[in-house]
C-alpha cells in the first residue's frame, strides 16, 4: 500500500483529498499545523472512510521537526496543500507569507532529494498567471506580475519544483487550481476557515445563516457584465479527483516531463452576482448583500481552458455551480 503524505490535509482540499486518497486505497498520514483548520476534520474523515489517517501536528516552517518526520515515516508521494491562501491578508502581511508558502516549499524538496521521494504533487492557484489579458486561460499562457503575494508565493513556488526536478530528477505535477467551493456530500466536511472568512462562498453561507450580518461585494465596476469580478468556481469533490488522478500518473510513471502542469477547473467563468442569485436560487435563501469598493490584489477575471487535463489527466469537472453552492450550504448548516 503506498503511503502519501499530505501536508495541509486537515484543511479544506487536504481533507477532501484524504476522503478519495482513502477511498483510493492509499495509506494516508497527515501533516497540519492547525493555523486555519481544525482536528475535529481528522474524526470526521474517520467517519467518512472508516480509516483513522496517520496525524502529526507539525509545523512545515520548522526544519528540524520535517526532517525527524522524515526519518522515522517511509513516503512514497507528497500532497503539498499546507500554505496561507487569502489574497486580500497577503498584501497586508507579506512575510509571513513568504516565510511560511516559500519555507515550508524548500524544506519538503529538500527532504524529498535527501530520501529519494520522487512523487510531488503541488497545489497551485490560477493567481499565478496574474493579471491575464486573454480569457480562458491555458497552460500556455505567459504569466504577469502577480498581483498579490499570495500569487507570488505561487509563482515563485513553482519555479522552485521545477528547478528541482531538472537539478535533482524529482518528478512533479502542479496543479493551477481556479476557486475551489462546496463540500463533500455527507456535509461532514467542508470549508471551514478560522474567525471571519476571506473568501466568498464561506462568507456567503455564513450570511445565510445569520452568522455574517451582510456581504460585501467587492466592487462593481470592473469591466465585466454586471460590473462584479469573474471567477472559475469548481467543486471541491471535482478539485480532490483531480489530485488522484494526478498521483496516480506519477506512481505509474505516465508523466511526460520531470514537472507538469496542469489547469483545475470547470472552464466556466461566474460573477460574484451571479454566485449571489445561484445560491438564493439553488437554496431558496436571501442573501444580505452591499457593494463596497475592490479589494486591493484582485484581478477583474480569470476562468480556465481546461483542454489539457481533460485530454491528458482524462480528469473532468463533473458537478455543476448550483450543486458546489448547496453542498456549500447543507455544510453550514450542519456546524
Ligand atoms: C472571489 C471573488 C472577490 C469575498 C481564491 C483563493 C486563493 C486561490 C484562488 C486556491 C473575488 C469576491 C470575496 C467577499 C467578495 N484558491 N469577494 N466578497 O480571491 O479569487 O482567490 O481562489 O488556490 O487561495 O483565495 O477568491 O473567494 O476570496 O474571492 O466580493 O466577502 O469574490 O473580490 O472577486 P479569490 P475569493
Amino acid at each position: 500500500m503506498k503511503r502519501i503524505l499530505v501536508t495541509g490535509g486537515l484543511g479544506f482540499i487536504g481533507s477532501h483529498t484524504v476522503v478519495e486518497l482513502q477511498n483510493s486505497g492509499f495509506d494516508v498520514v497527515i501533516i497540519d499545523n492547525l493555523s486555519n483548520s481544525s482536528i475535529k476534520v481528522l474524526d470526521n474523515i474517520t467517519s467518512l472512510t472508516g480509516i483513522k489517517p496517520d496525524f502529526y501536528q507539525i509545523d512545515l516552517r520548522n526544519k528540524q521537526d520535517i526532517t525527524h518526520f522524515f526519518n522515522t515515516n517511509k513516503i512514497d508521494g507528497i500532497i503539498h496543500f499546507a500554505a496561507f491562501k487569502a489574497v486580500g491578508e497577503s498584501v497586508k502581511k507579506p512575510l509571513d507569507y513568504y516565510e511560511n508558502n516559500i519555507g515550508s516549499l524548500v524544506y519538503l524538496l529538500q527532504e524529498m532529494q535527501h530520501k529519494n521521494i520522487d512523487n510531488f504533487i503541488f497545489s497551485s492557484s490560477c493567481m499565478a498567471y496574474g493579471t491575464p489579458e486573454k480569457l480562458p486561460i491555458t497552460e500556455q499562457t505567459p504569466s504577469n506580475k502577480a498581483a498579490s503575494t499570495y500569487a507570488n508565493t505561487k509563482q515563485i513556488g513553482e519555479e522552485i519544483i521545477q528547478e528541482s526536478c531538472d537539478a535533482y530528477d524529482l518528478h512533479a505535477i502542479t496543479l493551477r487550481y481556479f476557486n475551489p467551493i462546496g463540500a463533500h456530500k455527507s456535509a461532514k466536511i467542508g470549508e471551514l476557515p478560522n474567525g471571519v472568512p476571506q473568501n466568498l462562498v464561506p462568507f456567503v453561507t455564513q450570511t445565510a445563516a445569520g452568522i455574517r450580518e451582510q456581504l460585501s461585494v467587492f466592487g462593481n465596476d470592473y469591466p465585466t457584465e454586471d460590473g462584479t469580478a469573474i471567477r472559475d468556481y469548481i467543486h471541491v469533490v471535482d478539485l480532490a479527483k483531480a489530485h488522484i488522478i494526478a498521483l496516480q500518473r506519477l506512481l505509474n510513471k505516465q508523466n511526460k516531463q520531470n514537472f507538469e502542469l496542469f489547469n483545475i477547473g470547470t472552464g466556466k467563468g461566474s460573477s460574484v452576482l451571479e454566485i449571489v442569485k445561484t445560491f438564493e436560487k439553488a437554496t431558496n435563501q436571501k442573501l444580505n448583500y452591499k457593494i463596497v469598493d475592490r479589494r486591493p490584489g484582485d484581478i477583474a477575471a480569470i476562468y480556465a481552458d481546461t483542454t489539457f487535463a481533460n485530454e491528458e489527466l482524462k480528469w473532468k469537472a463533473e458537478k455543476t455551480l448550483e450543486e458546489a453552492l448547496k453542498s456549500a450550504w447543507e455544510w453550514q448548516k450542519n456546524q
